[in-house]
């Protein structure tokens, strides 16, 4: 039963890595789902469209909260649960820590009071480990810029200082739970990027095997 997250700004490359992570656990005979947020199931990717639409700009900031928090309500009832309970890892390209850089210190409502509101909801349903996939702003703006316009979505539409909240209130996170999030050099190349992610993975599964002998 392992619980990974991956975290970051947009452009981190986290989706990526995420894919080839999945794929290398199962060369290795683990039981692996790989899932994201918003989303996951047919209910949650319904509220992602909602949250995401470029035509929803007046979407108030307590309403965008709780949206995410009711997705992510419906993907850890539905698919994350049961699937740690069947033993598989469950890898899940953003989760609670997105809720809490984007909505709780970028748009301003409060990392703690959203912890809290999340803490209801979601009950012990924690990450073992959550991966931060480290880059600056800007580099990972420049990347963005190759992504074109039509996949865009409200976020992506933001301006820079908007951004630039998000990567400080992940600072904060990771000052706060540094047992549990690890930060990688997302700047890294795709291969060196993995083995970080890969090292700090095989961290965890021979401790909860430690933890399971005993
Ligand atoms: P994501 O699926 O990562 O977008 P993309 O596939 O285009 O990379 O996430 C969509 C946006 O939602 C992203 O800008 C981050 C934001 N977000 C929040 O603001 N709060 C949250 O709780 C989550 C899960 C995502």
């Amino acid at each position: 039963m392992l619980f990974i997250t991956l975290e970051g700004i947009d452009g981190s490359g986290k989706t990526t890595i995420s894919k080839l992570l999945k794929e290398k656990l199962r060369s290795e005979e683990y039981q692996v789902v790989l899932t994201r947020e918003p989303g996951g199931n047919e209910i949650s990717e319904q509220i992602r469209n909602i949250i995401l639409s470029k035509h929803n700009l007046g979407m108030d900031n307590w309403t965008e909260a709780l949206l995410y928090i009711a997705a992510r309500r419906q993907h850890v009832v539905e698919d994350i649960l049961p699937a740690l309970k069947e033993g598989v890892i469950v890898i899940c390209d953003r989760f609670m820590d997105s809720t809490s850089a984007y909505q709780g210190y970028a748009r301003g409502l409060g990392i703690r009071t959203l912890n809290e509101v999340q803490s209801i909801v979601l009950g012990t349903t924690k990450p073992d480990l959550t991966l931060f996939f480290d880059i600056e702003p800007t580099t990972a703006n420049e990347r963005m810029k190759v992504r074109n316009e039509g996949e865009m979505n409200r976020f992506d539409l933001e301006n820079n200082l908007f951004h630039e909240k998000v990567y400080k209130g992940y600072q904060v996170l990771i000052s706060e739970n540094t047992d549990r999030i690890k930060v990688v050099d997302a700047r890294k190349t795709v291969n060196e990027v993995l083995e970080q992610v890969y090292y700090y993975v095989e961290e965890i599964i021979q401790k909860i095997k430690d933890k399971a002998n005993g």
